[in-house]
């Protein structure tokens, strides 16, 4: 049974790692005997790696200036210990020193031993492809360096290391927070010119790789600058005989083919098939206007001839995506799924996050709107739209099309402490208001048993309108303006049999950016829309030479304004809780539910993976005044990092409307984006209401008979806990991203804070549009993607007002 597959197969996913990770790495004081220097070090067990039955050793400690914690650092004395796996080959281990130890925007420092030396080369990516040459200023200085026939150890002064600039692209980390999140790499072997640390080659990190929380509180020492003084040596460096890389890393992959765009002009055109563009596009094309809508990512849902599926469904007309039970396995393989220009999770198909997220599917909170939306985006005004795609997709809490539900033994568990403790039970779309001290089961947009949703409805009655036009495979780069006026897009060569060129829209026509919350912030800018800060990496990137002239950059807070929901898990046990394991049903369906489903759309494989319930929300009103919305998720799945028990839950609490703390999207010169300041906690009120909802919540279950709380540990207080929890995007994050593109009435150019204006137009535009979660102001209650949809509605109204002859 393998419970967190998440640290498997895409680098985008791996990191749920939150002190979990620490846990996995034993930490010991170590005292080097040659120098008296004292670090805190970490070192990998037989279980850092959940997926691995043996465990390379690693070491890393860490020695810092006495004053690290109250000033930030900028060096440190590190010791790297790593295995020689093969003698007659060098490998190499490696360290990230990223926010959340990452692999990509971060600093990375490779070394490898080869005749009786240690090198050492700092390296840098934006992608997940083979890191080149660091081109900043870190500097390492070796203390001392051993080799033994089995392992390298290297003693060394980082300076300039915990801040890095790579282009345009800066990122850093505080040691005043206390913590730091590292990352580990090592690879077998497979370096090539070992004596030339900036022209060495190497593959894939192939013994061993991970994340972990490092407590700074034993690292800092007032001896640190006499330590950091017995940093003379760097080894001397032998370039005169190098080997060629390898062809892959000299030859270009081959580039795509495309086929020249139709000469046809169209009255809108919808960028990107997610949430927020299928109902527009749909909207749009019932209202007569032609339109096309541009979709990157290749078809998912079998009802649009999607091909990704498990032998199991072969012959069906079902894909992976259709089935709510295999909606996991995002988290194990996104290959050709995920968006790869991006540090976050989101999906590049067809459909968007609406074809691979879990499905859940709230009626608003009326305070959602009315809160943080500006006039005419109230709950009133949004009646009618809320109304329409409920109608259209109406969600359902019993997704089995016997109307049973299966494996409640969790959802029992919990409900036996919450309904004697003051808590309610609803029906949560029958009262979407009632979000303090209530609780029910899950509801889920899916329909006749399978994914359903936009892809199965809007998208639907949008394909059989002959105004209406669908491109999938084929990505758009920019808007193509001249000062405010749009007058089409730009296509951009991504995937073969795409299409390339330019598609123009009618005078009178526009297009609308529904390419999610980065995907769209990132279109702006490349349409010259955005702060100076950004354009400017955009003018220095690949698109620098077609770039709109710098006279026509509009200047809006594009990016800014970034929102989720900051996540914190709590763990229980309670022997009574069953799991199911919804990885194995990938490839061995339980025969009996595979039957079920197959045959009759019944059965736990109806229902979102992994048997998630109940739903818990929870309001408090701070010290601040401010009243926050807390959603719990509760699903039964541990972790195997922190308890080995098989009757574990994790109880997700989120953060919610409310909510204070902002955070920063960017871009960098490869023209990726990226979380350049994460939106959490940045408010002390945020944090207070964080702790005061998991005390509440405990208090409600803490009466169930036998339930054992593995988090928060028993030995320590919420309060301590909180604090000891790092924050950062990889160990918070919900995937529930929005606000780049904010919607209101205080126009971005002149000192306000909105991108587009109440009609989802962008300020200083006559004809450009963004409709998705960027344009929201503040997050919801729940999980967003039913507000998208019915934003979507409300906006498509709006836009076609404006198009409408003025009498
Ligand atoms: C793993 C996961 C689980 C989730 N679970 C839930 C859940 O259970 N319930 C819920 O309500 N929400 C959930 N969410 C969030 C929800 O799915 C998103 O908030 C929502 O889909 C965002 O809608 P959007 O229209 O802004 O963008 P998206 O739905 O992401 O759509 C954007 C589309 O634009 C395309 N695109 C991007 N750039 C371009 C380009 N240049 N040219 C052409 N096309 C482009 C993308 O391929 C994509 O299809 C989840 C998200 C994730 C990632
Ligand atoms: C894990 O166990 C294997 C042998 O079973 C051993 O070779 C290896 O060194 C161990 N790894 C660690 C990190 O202790
Ligand atoms: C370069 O490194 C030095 C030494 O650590 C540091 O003080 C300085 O801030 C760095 N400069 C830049 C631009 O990173
Ligand atoms: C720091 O050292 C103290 C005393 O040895 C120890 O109790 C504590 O657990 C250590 N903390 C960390 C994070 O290593
Ligand atoms: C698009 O419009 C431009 C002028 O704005 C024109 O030169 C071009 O031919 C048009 N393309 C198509 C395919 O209609
Ligand atoms: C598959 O076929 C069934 C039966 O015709 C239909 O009800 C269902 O909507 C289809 N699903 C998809 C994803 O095409
Ligand atoms: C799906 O494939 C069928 C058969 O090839 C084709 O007729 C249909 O147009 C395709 N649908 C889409 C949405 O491409
Ligand atoms: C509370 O929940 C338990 C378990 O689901 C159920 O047996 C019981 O009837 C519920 N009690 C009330 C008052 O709802
Ligand atoms: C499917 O439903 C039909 C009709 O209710 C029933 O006869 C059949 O046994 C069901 N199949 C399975 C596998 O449950
Ligand atoms: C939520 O309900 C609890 C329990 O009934 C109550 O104490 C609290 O004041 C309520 N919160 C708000 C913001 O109304
Ligand atoms: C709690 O566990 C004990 C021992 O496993 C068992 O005898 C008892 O029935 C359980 N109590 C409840 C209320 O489940
Ligand atoms: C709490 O107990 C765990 C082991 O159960 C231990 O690792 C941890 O250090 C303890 N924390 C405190 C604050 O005592």
């Amino acid at each position: 049974m393998k419970l967190l597959r998440q640290l498997g197969a895409t680098a985008i996913a791996a990191s749920l790692c939150v002190q979990q990770c620490a846990a996995q790495m034993a930490e010991a004081p170590y005292t080097d005997a040659k120098t008296g220097i004292k670090f805190n070090t970490w070192s990998t067990t037989n279980g850092s790696d959940p997926e691995a039955a043996s465990v390379a050793p690693f070491t890393f400690g860490l020695s810092l200036p006495g004053d690290a914690l109250t000033k930030d650092a900028t060096e440190y004395i590190g010791i790297l210990r790593c295995q020689i796996a093969d003698s007659a080959t060098p490998g190499w281990c490696g360290l990230s020193h990223g926010q959340s130890g990452q692999m990509t925007q971060a600093l990375l420092l490779m070394a490898w031993q080869h005749s009786g030396k240690i090198y050492t080369s700092f390296r840098f990516t934006s992608g997940y492809s083979i890191p080149g040459v660091y081109s900043g200023n870190a500097t390492l200085t070796q203390i001392s360096s051993t080799i033994t026939p089995n392992e390298f150890e290297l003693i060394y002064r980082c300076q300039g290391c915990f801040s890095w600039q790579q282009g345009s692209t800066k990122g850093g980390v505080s040691t005043t927070d206390g913590n730091l999140i590292l990352g580990r790499a090592a690879a077998k072997s497979g370096l090539h010119n070992p004596t030339c640390p900036d022209k060495a080659f190497f593959g894939f990190h192939n013994n061993g790789y991970g994340q972990w929380g490092a407590s700074l509180e034993n690292t800092t020492n007032a001896a640190y600058s006499t330590w950091a003084a017995l940093a003379t040596a760097t080894p001397t460096t032998d370039c005169t005989t190098l080997e060629p890389p390898p062809p892959a890393q000299t030859t270009q992959p081959e580039a795509p083919t495309c086929v020249a765009a139709p000469a046809k002009t169209y009255d809108y055109i919808v960028v990107g098939g997610g949430a927020g563009g299928i109902p527009l596009a749909d909207k749009l094309s019932q209202a007569g206007k032609t339109v096309l809508l541009i979709e990157k990512g290749p078809p998912s849902s079998g009802r649009w001839n999607g091909t990704m599926k498990p032998g199991w469904l072969t012959g069906t007309n079902l894909t992976r995506f259709d089935v709510p039970g295999l909606c996991n396995e995002i988290w194990v393989d996104s290959a050709g799924i995920a968006c790869t220009d991006t540090d976050q999770m989101a999906g590049c198909v067809l459909g968007g996050g609406t074809a691979v997220n879990a499905g859940l599917w709230w009626k608003p909170n009326p305070r959602d709107w009315d809160y943080n939306f500006p006039a005419g985006w109230k709950s009133s005004d949004l009646a009618g739209a809320t109304k329409r795609v409920f109608d259209r997709i109406p969600g359902t809490w019993h997704p089995s099309q016997d109307g049973k539900l299966y494996r409640q033994e969790g959802f029992n568990t919990l409900v036996s402490g919450l309904n004697k403790t003051g808590w309610t039970e609803v029906i949560p779309n029958d009262s979407p208001n009632l979000k303090n001290h209530t609780y029910g089961h899950t509801t889920f947009m899916f329909s006749n048993g399978e994914r359903g949703g936009p892809l199965a409805t809007y998208l639907v009655s949008a394909y059989a309108r002959e105004n209406f036009n669908l491109w999938t495979g084929s990505a758009v780069r920019r808007a193509v303006r001249t000062g405010s006026r749009v007058t089409g897009v730009e296509l951009e060569c991504l995937s073969d049999g795409g299409y390339s060129g330019i598609v123009n829209v009618s005078a009178n026509g526009g297009v609308i950016f529904s390419a999610g919350t980065f995907g769209s912030a990132k279109l702006l800018l490349r349409s010259g829309i955005g702060p100076a800060d950004q354009l400017e990496v955009v003018a220095g990137s690949a698109d620098a030479e077609t770039f709109i002239a710098k006279d026509q950059w509009i200047d809006l807070p594009v990016g800014y304004n970034l929102i989720d929901h900051l996540d914190t898990d709590l763990i229980i046990t309670h022997p009574d809780v069953v799991f199911y394991d919804f990885y194995e049903a990938w490839n061995t369906p339980i025969e009996t539910d595979k039957v079920d489903y197959l045959s009759n759309r019944t059965g736990i494989l109806t229902q979102s993976a992994p048997n998630i319930g109940p739903m818990i929300w929870d309001e408090i009103k701070g010290s601040d005044g401010i009243v926050r919305q807390l959603q719990w998720t509760a699903r039964v799945e541990g972790n195997d990092q922190i308890t080995t028990s098989k009757n574990a839950m994790t109880l997700s609490q989120y953060l919610g409307v409310g909510v204070v703390s902002r955070g920063r999207m960017s871009i960098t010169a490869d023209l990726d984006t990226n979380v350049l300041l994460h939106p959490y906690l940045h408010d002390a009120f945020d944090k207070e209401a964080v702790i005061i909802g998991i005390k509440n919540l405990m208090a409600g279950l803490s009466i169930i008979p036998n339930l054992t709380w593995v988090l928060p540990p028993a030995n320590t207080t919420v309060e301590a806990w909180v604090d000891s929890l790092i924050v950062s995007p990889s160990s918070r994050r919900s995937n529930h991203w929005m606000g780049t593109a904010k919607l209101g009435y205080d126009d971005g150019r002149t000192g306000g804070s909105a991108v587009v204006d109440v009609n989802t137009k962008v300020y200083g535009t006559d004809n450009l549009f963004v409709v998705d979660a960027s344009i929201f102001p503040g997050i919801s209650t729940g999980n967003p993607s039913a507000m998208i949809v019915i934003a979507a509605e409300q906006a498509s109204q709006r836009i076609l007002a404006l198009s409408s002859p003025k009498a």
